[in-house]
């Protein structure tokens, strides 16, 4: 009986793994199973690999999250395609309903195929649920999709939420929310500030946290949850946001157009800013919100960004005592020295922090990923 118990236990988790990858959409070259489920999926007992099957479909292209907020369509085709290549390879009988499905997909209607969502499964009680452009850049920017440093930076986070709990945060570019939904919503924060400043980005972000913050993808999940949230602004054009703070009305301290969304959820308080970089050393609002952690992932890329950005990291990390993280795809290692080198001029100390193979999410690091603790030389 507990040989039994073992045995299925043990697939159940190998089929959780296999769902976590197929959630984020990981390359279906780069997924990795573990030889026992293959071993179970090739078994020469039939019934066996049948059950098996099943469960990979269920918890993969017949899953409740997927059907409502689906991955690419062309995924969906090669991780069916893979597994009913791999059966056929092994002479193994294919669960007929793997086969409908393929075609079902193949010959369905392609439903916003500009769009397409990816999940990331933290624990059993925290996915976070993104929507992103199917293009790396469009609308004229890179924002509307998330990149690898994205996961890098979120992985690391998620690995070391001691650092940022009860912290008010601030973070840069957020481009979709990736990191900033990890982080929010799993790390306890005191305060989370996403910004950006592409008109479509930010709108893409404000849906981002709207669909998790409120549970449309839990409710999905069949979980239990209760939406926390106390109170909610989204604030468009010239409405004016109310909020006391410290007896200042925020309208007092900044531009009304650049509050965008204010949240509490989970006794954490989370907020969307149209912040170009360019403003940051004037704007009184960043003053006031005098964030104790900085976060910005993938925003080394653009020499003529360079000037602006590193001036928003001095004005930041030398007007009060914070530190800043910021994590990098190496796609050009001098480009990245040149930025590096920059800060060094604007008296910022820029140290590589150890990065541990991906943890908690899954994600490709065919290409290196560095992460820096940017701090001012006092
Ligand atoms: C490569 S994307 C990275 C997005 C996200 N951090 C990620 O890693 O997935 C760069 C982001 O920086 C934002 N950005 C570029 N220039 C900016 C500026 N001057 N001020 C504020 N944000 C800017 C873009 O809109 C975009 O969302």
């Amino acid at each position: 009986m507990v040989e039994v118990l073992e045995e299925s236990e043990l697939l159940r988790r190998n089929v959780i793994c296999i769902k976590k990858q197929f959630l984020s959409t990981t390359c279906v070259k780069k997924i990795h199973w573990q030889s026992n489920l293959l071993h179970e999926l090739y078994s020469s007992s039939s019934n066996r690999s049948m059950l098996v099957q099943k469960l990979l479909l269920e918890n993969t292209v017949n899953h409740p999250l997927v059907k409502k907020f689906p991955p690419k369509l062309s995924y969906q085709l090669a991780f069916l395609k893979d597994i009913i290549t791999k059966l056929e390879r092994h002479g193994q009988e294919v669960l007929e309903a793997l086969y409908i499905v393929y075609c079902s997909l193949l010959s369905g209607p392609t439903i916003d195929s500009s769009c397409h969502y990816r999940h990331f499964v933290i624990d059993h009680s925290v996915t976070i649920t993104i929507r992103e452009s199917s293009k790396l850049i469009s609308q004229g920017t890179t924002g509307l999709c998330s990149w690898q440093a994205a996961l890098t930076l979120a992985d690391w986070c998620l690995c070391n939420c001691e650092l940022l709990r009860n912290r008010r945060i601030l973070e840069l570019g957020s481009g979709t929310g990736l990191t900033g939904l990890c982080v929010s919503l799993h790390c306890k924060p005191s305060s989370y500030w996403f910004s950006d400043c592409h008109p479509a980005v930010l709108s893409m972000l404000q849906s981002n946290i709207m669909l998790n913050v409120t549970g449309q993808n839990k409710h999905v999940l069949g979980d239990s949850h209760e939406d926390n949230s106390v109170v909610t602004h989204t604030c468009s054009g010239d409405e004016n946001v109310s909020l006391a703070c410290d007896g200042h009305e925020w309208t007092e301290l900044c531009d009304r157009s650049q509050i965008l969304l204010w949240k509490m959820c989970n006794n954490a308080e989370i907020g969307v800013l149209n912040l170009p970089w360019e403003i940051i050393p004037t704007s009184d609002f960043v003053t006031w919100l005098s964030p104790e952690v900085i976060l910005a992932a993938d925003l080394v890329y653009d020499l003529s960004l360079f000037p602006v950005l590193s001036q928003a990291f001095s004005h930041l990390l030398h007007k009060r005592s914070c530190v800043l993280f910021l994590a990098c795809t190496v796609r050009n290692e001098e480009t990245l020295d040149a930025f590096i080198q920059l800060l060094r001029t604007m008296n910022l100390e820029a140290t590589e922090e150890n990065l541990s193979p991906p943890s908690v999410l899954y994600y490709s690091t065919d290409v290196p990923g560095k992460l820096y603790r940017v701090s001012a030389i006092r």
